[in-house]
């Protein structure tokens, strides 16, 4: 796995060990493979249930989609399952999601305590299939799997920017192929209340622009999860964030109305108002509506970012607080967090709440979810109440894989606790608030970055190298394909509205040269709200560009023995060239489209970026030593490139700019790069 010349060809495809995310617990390789052919079939031995007839057929399916082979359902199995039993009805938070898969040449056998843990292991049979010389097969192999944390969630944020029912269902697909356990779904906010309330219709009706959820949608959503072994655990974010809520319900707030839906992003004014008994019955209803609709034990109640200055103007409020002995805003908040925890109670469930809600007198039992740090994680945990991480989780913040693989939920402050405290720490969530998604683009902004916090909170703690998680990702990525997420097929398709034209090469090189910049690049620049469409090129770019961090790889290891590694160097020639002339070919287009015109100076860079580089290049082949000025004046201009234009990221700068550093480097040792033999250079 270590070998150079394959790692050439893994920022491609070739990846010799079995390309499983999230890691299983113990995998051992055998002698052999389990051939895939049209003879494939899959059995369930022993105990069943309607929930695994139905994954056993949709198994089938998608690895009928994933090879092209259409099964024909030969004599012998090819894949036995074995459940000892169903487990819970509805997946809840201690279920036992362990499996072992043995596959031999002959047969494989999934064996599992429930029918969660068969899900889990069934994912993990479609993931090992891949084409080799002869045939599509399964190496043979026996693992033995069980998760690390037991809550293993993504956040979707359907209140900014509305996700359809389809969305929803192939993104429930992709988490449970990657073993997530939770669909944390975040119904409301100051943009819009998404679920049907029959008890109090003026939610919907008027705060919603008429995209929402029914009854009926809900339970479809329930139960594809279930099926899939996802809790479904909804958040109706109070007493801030409500804005949504008050256009129908003005009598709620702690200010005078009217009210209108929010259109523009941050942090709003409007708040329920905590001191007075109807806003308690209401919650009452309206909880007791939902509690019915969503099975999950937990509830999350939002709770984060309350403004207190409704509470501050209003004079009754003040009195009350007075005459409680609040000292301040926060003393009323936690009084409001203990009324609605006694609402929740009545109503059968557990509160779940943003870590703002951390505050004496919460019951035993809240799950706290740290999104501000990982101080507050270990707090919670110090206190005896249960926690999850998402702060480090935030994908809507376009950071890179490799910075969500490190945030690891027992570490940080969380790393001081006793082991008692450390197993209150239930896992974490990913979190994808969508500003600045739309239905459109948040499966690029999910996947496949998603899978790498999935490992990071399903595999042992151990699986830390990043050489091998990108490796795998690159491959998963692919994979993911076939649950149905649009991550990469969506993407040319947007390209082309962008260009006005049909497939468009050099702006596709340029797209997977620059990476999109996240909430923290987007918020400043431009007065972004829910009515300003999503169709740029930042919209069409990824988070991470798979091409540049290719072009470092093979960077690194050229510079690491320049004369040991031509075919790198060659390679990097290769991508500079294509760099260098790609400008060129896009200028003609980028007039005719509004769209394309706040690419151009991208564009010239990129091409300005290929022609730095392989002039570096022949610097280090050569082991001439550039002039001072040349190297000083370039590398100037890659740090200019760096800066984000049209709120995207020229990544292709980064390489560059190592090689740079690097012959400048070697210019200072007095012309003492090494040789690898003299080339010259393609231009
Ligand atoms: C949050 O990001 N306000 C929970």
């Amino acid at each position: 796995m270590k070998n150079p010349a394959l790692l050439l060809l893994i920022c491609g495809t070739a990846w010799t060990a079995p390309a499983l995310m999230p890691l299983p617990a113990h995998v051992s390789l055998g002698e052999g493979k389990l051939t895939i052919d049209s003879s494939f079939s899959a059995h369930i031995s022993g105990y069943s249930d309607r929930r695994l007839e139905a994954a056993v057929a949709r198994l089938t399916a998608k690895i009928s989609r994933q090879t092209g082979v259409p099964f024909t359902g030969g004599e012998k199995s090819a894949l036995v399952i074995e459940c000892r039993e169903g487990g819970a009805e509805y997946p809840s938070v201690d279920e036992d999601e362990s499996y072992r898969l043995e596959v031999t040449r002959g047969a494989a056998h999934l064996s599992a305590a429930t029918v969660t843990g068969a899900l889990r292991g069934m994912e993990t049979f479609s993931q090992l299939i891949a084409a080799d010389a002869d045939s599509f097969s399964v190496p043979a192999i026996d693992i033995q799997d069980r998760p690390r944390f037991p809550w293993r969630g993504l956040l979707v944020d359907v209140a900014r920017h509305w996700m359809p029912i389809p969305v929803i269902e192939r993104n429930l697909d992709a988490m449970a192929a990657v073993k997530l356990n939770v669909f944390h779904w975040h119904l409301s906010d100051d943009q819009g209340f998404r679920v049907e309330s029959k008890v109090f219709p003026k939610l919907h009706q008027l705060g919603s622009d008429g995209h929402f959820y029914t009854h009926a949608d809900v339970r479809r959503v329930v139960d594809y999860a279930r099926g899939r072994g996802i809790r479904v655990v909804p958040e109706f974010d109070v007493p801030g964030h409500t804005t949504s809520w008050l256009v129908g319900y003005p009598e709620l707030a702690s200010a005078p109305g009217p009210f209108h839906i929010e259109r523009k992003w941050g942090i709003f004014e409007p708040t329920l108002d905590p001191t007075r008994e109807e806003v308690y019955t209401f919650l009452d209803g309206f909880v007791g509506e939902m509690a019915s609709l969503f099975p999950d034990e937990y509830f999350h109640i939002g709770g984060d970012e309350v403004l207190d200055r409704e509470w501050r103007d209003n004079s009754a409020i003040q009195a009350f607080c007075k005459k409680n002995g609040f000292k301040n805003s926060g003393e009323l908040h936690a009084y409001f967090n203990r009324r609605l925890q006694a609402v929740l109670r009545k109503h059968g469930k557990k509160m779940i709440g943003w870590d703002e809600v951390l505050s004496p007198g919460l019951a035993a039992g809240t799950v706290i979810q740290s999104w501000r740090g990982q101080q507050s994680l270990a707090e919670a945990a110090r206190k005896g109440y249960r926690g999850i991480l998402s702060y480090g989780y935030y994908l809507d913040h376009m950071d890179s894989a490799t910075f969500h693989y490190k945030v690891d939920p027992l570490s940080g402050q969380a790393s001081q606790l006793t082991s008692d405290q450390a197993a209150r720490i239930l896992g974490g969530e990913a979190c994808m608030w969508s500003e600045y998604v739309t239905e459109e683009t948040v499966d690029s902004r999910l996947w496949p970055r998603a899978a790498v916090v999935a490992e990071r909170l399903w595999s042992p703690a151990s699986a830390t190298d990043i050489e091998s998680m990108y490796a795998r990702l690159e491959i998963t990525s692919r994979w993911l394909d076939w649950s149905g997420v649009q991550h990469r097929s969506g993407y040319p398709r947007m390209l082309e509205r962008i260009a006005g034209g049909p497939t468009n090469p050099a702006l596709q090189l340029l797209a997977e040269t620059v990476e999109a910049q996240g909430i923290g690049g987007r918020q400043d620049s431009r007065q972004y709200r829910s009515d300003i469409p999503l169709n740029r090129f930042v919209d069409a770019a990824r988070p991470e560009s798979e091409s540049v961090r290719c072009v470092s790889e093979t960077l690194a290891r050229a510079l690491a023995d320049p004369a040991q590694h031509r075919q790198e160097i060659d390679e990097l020639r290769r991508v500079f060239n294509e760099w260098s002339g790609n400008h060129a070919r896009l200028r003609p287009w980028i007039s005719r489209s509004f769209l394309l015109r706040e690419v151009a100076p991208l564009s010239e860079d990129l091409s300005r970026a290929g022609t730095i580089g392989l002039k570096a290049l022949q610097y280090l082949e050569s082991g001439e030593r550039a002039p001072a000025q040349w190297l000083a004046e370039q590398t100037a201009e890659m740090t200019r490139m760096e800066q984000p234009r049209a709120e995207v990221v020229l990544a292709a700068a980064r390489p560059v700019k190592t090689l740079l550093d690097a012959v400048s480097k070697a210019s200072l040792g007095a012309g003492q790069a090494p040789k690898t033999g003299s080339r010259g250079n393609d231009k």
